[in-house]
């Protein structure tokens, strides 16, 4: 069995204490990858510690649209350097997210930008966060070309027609806990409509806990209660999913190799 928990904050200070546990538990579960994404400048350079300390974790850099308000060109300095380290396979997570607006719009659309031409420069992939800001992100997107480098919505919460077209130009829809409420309709449809081929599964662990352990901690073992919602929305059975789903992240990331 192969899971691919394609974003998990590991570096997250709730699990300080029993880190180790968790990606012991996260291998006995079949999850073979773990890809730790950046959300700060700090939480960036811990997602690299995190994969130079577990085999099975690798990391992306890059600042959240919630912490952008603090970045400057000094910053891009330093996360381009980061890059530069062993097992960083992607860019991320950024995008902009209109529903907390921890950051002043102008400030998250400035870094959302310029962190997608760092990304290109570094021809890495990148993984999208988008909250309430749907029509402006699908625009950056495409305007930009992401997909030249590929592009993940991570944690993707639009409607299934809005990830039918991000499909359409080669960009992945990344699933998490809400695929397994039995409320999430729209999520469902998502999962129901948008090809295999086209989706991963996450944890976005420690926060948004799957089915039965919704309002827990969250924790990579746990990406298989996804697998399995995909699996059942499907009717496909769960080995072929998860196959068939770490297989687009490996492509993705490039860890084919
Ligand atoms: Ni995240």
């Amino acid at each position: 069995m192969t899971i691919f928990d394609s974003h998990s904050h590991l570096d997250d200070p709730c699990f300080d204490n029993d880190r180790d546990e968790i990606v012991l538990r996260a291998k006995e579960n079949g999850v073979k990858y773990i890809l730790n994404p950046g959300a700060t400048l700090a939480s960036s350079v811990k997602a690299v510690e995190m994969a130079r300390k577990y085999d099975i974790v690798y990391a992306a850099v890059g600042v959240h649209p919630h912490d952008v308000k603090d970045m400057d060109e000094n910053t891009i300095g330093i996360l381009r350097g980061l890059s530069e380290s062993d097992k960083v396979v992607a860019y991320g997570e950024i995008g902009l997210d209109y529903y907390y607006n921890h950051s002043p719009k102008e400030l998250q659309l400035k870094w959302f930008i310029r962190q997608i031409q760092l990304a290109k420069e570094l021809k890495l992939p990148i993984i999208v966060h988008d909250r309430e800001a749907h029509g402006e992100v699908f625009e950056i997107l495409s305007k930009y070309k992401v997909w030249e480098d590929g592009c993940v919505m991570h944690c993707y919460s639009g409607s299934a027609e809005l990830a039918k077209e991000y499909v359409k130009k080669g960009i992945y829809i990344s699933l998490a806990g809400p695929v397994t409420f039995k409320n999430a309709k729209k999520t469902h449809e998502v999962a129901k409509e948008i090809p295999l081929e086209w989706l991963m599964a996450e944890t976005d662990a420690p926060y948004l806990a799957p089915v039965p352990l919704r309002g827990k901690r969250n924790e990579p073992s746990y990406v298989k209660y996804i697998v399995d919602a995909i699996a059942k929305v499907k009717r496909i059975d769960f080995e072929k999913v998860s196959m068939q789903l770490a297989k687009n992240s490996l492509e993705l990331f490039d860890l084919q190799k």
